[in-house]
């Protein structure tokens, strides 16, 4: 018990300090499962400390299921999934019967974790520049929220705060020309909770949905939990090929075409309505993912699916997360009327509702006119990014590399003629090697329906994140770390 000796030579331990040292060793599996302990007699004279100020730390372990304590018989470590050896462990995970919704997700490969990289220079798509957001405005907007006493403590309604739902009922007829009534509107915990409400609402297993290939993994991954197939259908510079979706029966099409992802396309008039078209003959929802429609640099955002005529199949899908924060977890739902119930049902059986201080912030901030502003404002920064962004492409990779998608959004896809698709891995590798995080195209494809390895290789560069500097400096390396692939597979 060696290691249990108290650091201060002259502080005696207290029962918290055993119970909190003891704990640590048995989660670390510095006492694997079913090992005795010392007796507390034995480890109060080891200690200096009284016996029952072991007695009090063995009943507290024990209460919490760490220990097991028998009359006349020393502690035991108690047989803890956590205390199993890692191989163990997954042999266990491999035999825990799950339901099919649950195999589905183990079978499924694992997200990358998204804990902060220590990367020089990251170009991750998804995330935002912490200086870009409106740390005052915000704060003024929460004190003024938590000022305020509340009428009652109260469950919210599911579909979310109706002030919340009437600010983004006027928020989205002026920046998406969208009508719509109040209670076609659900607040979401992000894109990603409307996404997972559709699914479950509207995916049965043996469905069919359609996906844009490459398309949003994220949305792939969350119909296709549910037992349903997907149909790849491939996009081009203007979005999903609809002209191939004539012979296909589906419940359900995601579509991003205000800015495809990742390829960036921007769906023309006619393709929306040749979708919207196929849509209503065939009785498909369509998922509109309008999630970065806000940056549009070179005209005036496109009205969305959901606004134009035959856009009464449309499910519509907004989020903060690509103006204000994606840490903020809000998104908004505008369903169509004779799925508003159901879907309400849905978000309250799932969560209840979204916290409503954060509801009531926002509300405030685009009453307020403050939102606009701000979006105006990141618009700005991010179309400097990505001048940037796209002078330095130019000026290290010239005609070597074909950039796609900029014209919207907060990233764009570079192919480089180069090389092979194949070379994707190593030129993370030799990528991260210095410094930077960049992440290719391959794994937003269906994994059925891959191009050949003939393909160049792409990857999605997100810029939002980072400053000018940064960007100049990440495209730099990027150069290098082309090279070392080059090099390494004798490309010259
Ligand atoms: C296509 C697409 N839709 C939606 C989102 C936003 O998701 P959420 O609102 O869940 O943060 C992202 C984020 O990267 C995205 O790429």
């Amino acid at each position: 018990m060696g290691q249990l000796k108290s650091k201060k030579p002259t502080g005696r331990m207290g029962a918290r300090q055993i119970y909190e040292a003891l704990r640590k060793q048995i989660l670390e599996r510095v006492y694997e499962s079913g090992r005795q302990l010392p007796s507390s007699r034995c480890l109060a004279s080891e200690l200096s400390v009284s016996r029952t100020t072991v007695t009090v730390a063995y009943e507290q372990l024990e209460a919490e299921g760490f220990i097991e304590l028998r009359q006349g018989a020393r502690p035991r470590v108690a047989a803890l999934l956590l205390g199993q050896k890692p191989a163990d462990r997954k042999k266990r995970q491999n035999e825990t019967r799950l339901s099919a919704y649950g195999e589905r997700l183990r079978a499924a490969p694992p997200w990358p974790d998204y804990l902060p990289s220590s990367l020089t220079v990251d170009f991750r798509y998804g995330d935002l520049a912490p200086s870009d957001f409106p740390t005052l405005a915000w704060k003024r907007t929460m004190n003024e929220v938590m000022a305020r006493r509340p009428t009652r403590l109260a469950y919210e309604n599911p579909r979310g705060s109706r002030r919340l739902r009437q600010a983004l009922q006027g928020y989205l007829w002026r920046a998406r020309t969208l009508h719509c009534d109040l209670d076609q509107i659900i607040v979401v915990n992000g894109s990603q909770q409307g996404l997972d409400l559709s699914a479950r609402v509207l995916l049965d297993r043996s469905d069919h949905f359609v996906m844009e290939n490459p398309g949003y993994r994220m949305a792939r991954q969350i119909f296709a939990s549910t037992g349903a197939r997907a149909v790849p259908i491939a996009v081009d510079a203007e979005g999903l090929r609809t002209a191939l979706l004539s012979d296909i029966r589906a419940r359900l099409a995601y579509v991003t075409p205000s800015h495809q992802f990742p390829l960036g396309g921007v769906m023309p008039i006619s393709r929306r309505h040749q979708l919207l078209e196929w849509a209503q003959e065939k009785g498909v929802y369509v998922i509109e993912d309008d999630y970065d429609s806000e940056y549009r640099y070179d005209i005036n955002p496109v009205p969305p699916l959901h606004s134009l005529q035959g856009g009464s199949n449309v499910i519509y899908l907004g989020t903060i997360s690509k103006t204000l924060s994606p840490m903020m977890r809000i998104g908004y739902l505008v369903v169509p009327p004779e799925l508003q119930d159901v879907f309400a049902t849905a978000k309250q059986l799932s969560d209840r509702h979204s916290p409503v201080s954060d509801q009531e912030a926002l509300a405030t901030f685009i009453e307020s006119g403050a939102y606009e502003r701000h979006v105006r404002r990141v618009r700005r920064l991010n179309s400097e990014r990505r001048e940037i962004l796209l002078r330095a492409l130019q000026r290290l990779f010239g005609e070597r590399i074909a950039v796609e998608g900029a014209d919207a959004g907060l990233h764009v896809v570079v192919w480089f003629k180069e090389l092979p698709k194949l070379c994707e891995d190593a030129l993370g590798e030799a990528a991260r090697e210095l410094g930077i995080g960049v992440y290719g195209i391959s794994p937003l494809h269906d994994p059925e329906a891959q191009d050949g390895i003939e393909a160049p290789l792409g990857l999605v560069m997100g810029y939002s994140a980072l400053t000018t500097r940064e960007i100049e400096k990440g495209v730099a390396l990027l150069a290098q770390a082309v090279d070392m692939v080059k090099q390494r597979h004798g490309q010259r």
